[in-house]
């Protein structure tokens, strides 16, 4: 049987996933994109945006896949169009809908007959908005759905095809038949919904998984004035069916391309409405803070930062993507460059993304073991796969001080104690600062005191207590 043909309005990382894979799931699809240079790259064969399996995929399908610039080519080649365009946020924490209007305003006229599929994740109220344009515009044949995407960065594909859920949002009804029919194929949960609803489906469970990361994060900093281990008592959280083991590692807080934008548009779709959506302040505020308490464990050891150097291993928002977009790492390089620190950067495929950003007192290092060279500590900011396989008496060797801050628990604190190191994680039992003081020669008048270094932890003013470092 002939499979549906398929439009795709968006040729960025959610609409390439989502052409590639109707591809292989024997669709024809037409992707459209405003961007000649990207167009021209994917028609060419290229492909810059790094997602395990996707160029692979791309070349799989290629037959079934045509690229264009115009709008009107995907409107006659199919019924069924996604929209898959960036909805980034503004100033004001509002999602920018700038690229979903255009669309709405290009319709060509006389299209009919046509499901216009939202997958871009845009604020709740967005369906509705959009429903009204284009009856204003006469185009009340055009049947709109949501159908929200759940794919993560690094598994995107495998999210795709065998996904939690199918969430179709329609008025009353329309289309959602048609897009379910889509899928049929996959083994998945389908939950029809109205288009409001939907929408909010995503935000919510966006914003659920970031609250509670942000939640173990501040159970890690408990962890660390109380001497217990975080990462244990995730383990033994986890275990109880209600709470489930995802989501609750913790570390330097949560970053990407969704997460923060999601939050941040769902407190402003609250707050637009006059709602305080406390909760959400918190787990913003929290994650914010997480990036800067690695500042603190240097400190508490290095005593000031300046021209001291700092590796951060790790500049991608997670491993497995070469996106840097609200990176922990981005965050940590500036206020180290604030505190006077010399500051190198490595990573396996986000370095050519974050040059730029980061700058070019930021050294970018290839290779990973000469990042580590002459360096005065060491930062885990991502958990790839490549740290994990890091000798550790090697880079203690080329180490000025073995000093290993691990920002995602990545290592067994023993092991890389036994190779020399001082090791400090997220949420771990800390080293004794007067025990480590001769493994990182850093003079005692150099150092924080302990109890003024947990204070500062903790975000408290050391009222009264000298800093005899002067940072
Ligand atoms: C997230 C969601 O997981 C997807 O379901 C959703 O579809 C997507 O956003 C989206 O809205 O498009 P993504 O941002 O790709 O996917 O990445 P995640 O794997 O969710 O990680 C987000 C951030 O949280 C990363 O910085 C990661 O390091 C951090 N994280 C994750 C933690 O700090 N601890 C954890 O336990 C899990």
């Amino acid at each position: 049987m002939t499979k549906q043909p398929i439009g795709v309005m968006g040729a960025g990382w959610v609409g390439l996933v989502t052409a590639a894979s109707f591809a292989d799931l024997g669709h024809s699809v037409v992707v459209r994109d405003v961007d000649p240079a990207r167009i021209e790259e994917l028609e060419s064969g290229a492909l810059s945006i790094y997602e395990p399996g996707l160029d692979e995929l791309i070349r799989r399908n290629r037959s079934r896949l045509r690229f264009t610039l115009d709008a009107a080519e995907v409107f006659a080649a199919t019924g069924v169009v996604f929209v898959c365009v960036g909805t980034p946020p503004t100033y004001s924490g509002d999602a920018d809908l700038s690229a979903v209007w255009r669309l709405v305003t290009e319709l060509p006229a006389g299209v009919d007959d046509t499901i216009l599929v939202m997958k871009s994740t845009v604020p709740v109220g967005t369906g509705e908005a959009v429903r009204a344009k284009l009856d204003a515009r006469g185009l009340e044949n055009i049947v709109y759905a949501s159908n929200p995407e759940f794919l993560a960065e690094g598994t995107a594909l495998t999210d795709f095809l065998n996904p939690s859920r199918i969430v179709v949002g329609s008025f009353a009804g329309a289309g959602a038949a048609d897009v379910r029919a889509l899928y049929d194929t996959l083994n998945a949960p389908v939950l029809e919904t109205d288009v409001p609803t939907a929408e909010m489906i995503k935000y919510a469970s966006n914003a659920f998984l970031a609250t509670k990361i942000s939640f173990i994060n501040e159970i890690a900093n408990v962890c660390e004035d109380t001497h217990a281990d975080v990462t244990v008592v995730a383990e033994g959280m986890g275990l109880d069916p209600r709470i489930g083991p995802s989501f609750l590692r913790a570390g330097v807080g949560y970053g990407g391309s969704c997460f923060p934008k999601d939050v941040a548009a769902l407190k402003q779709v609250a707050g637009n409405s006059g709602y305080h959506f406390q909760l959400l302040n918190a787990a913003i505020e929290v994650n914010e803070l997480q990036k800067r308490r690695l500042l603190s464990k240097l400190k508490w050891h290095l005593g000031p930062l300046r021209d001291r150097t700092v590796t951060l291993l790790g500049v991608a928002f997670k491993p497995n993507t070469n996106d840097i977009r609200q990176a922990a790492s981005l965050v940590i390089a500036a206020r180290l460059l604030a505190e006077g620190a010399r500051v190198r950067a490595w990573d396996p495929v986000a370095l050519q993304a974050a040059g730029p950003v980061l700058g070019p007192e930021v050294e970018l290092c290839e290779d990973l073991l000469g990042s580590l060279r002459g360096a005065d500590a060491a930062v885990v900011v991502t958990e790839w796969d490549e740290l994990s396989a890091l000798d550790l008496d090697e880079a203690r060797a080329v180490m000025r001080r073995p000093l290993l801050i691990d920002g995602r628990n990545l290592f067994d604190p023993d092991t890389v104690r036994a190779s020399g190191f001082v090791y400090e994680g997220i949420g771990r039992p800390s080293a004794d600062v007067d025990s480590v003081s001769s493994a990182l020669a850093v003079p005692e008048r150099l150092r924080f005191s302990a109890r003024a270094a947990a204070q500062r932890l903790r975000g408290a003013e050391v009222a009264g207590e000298p800093n005899p470092a002067g940072a």
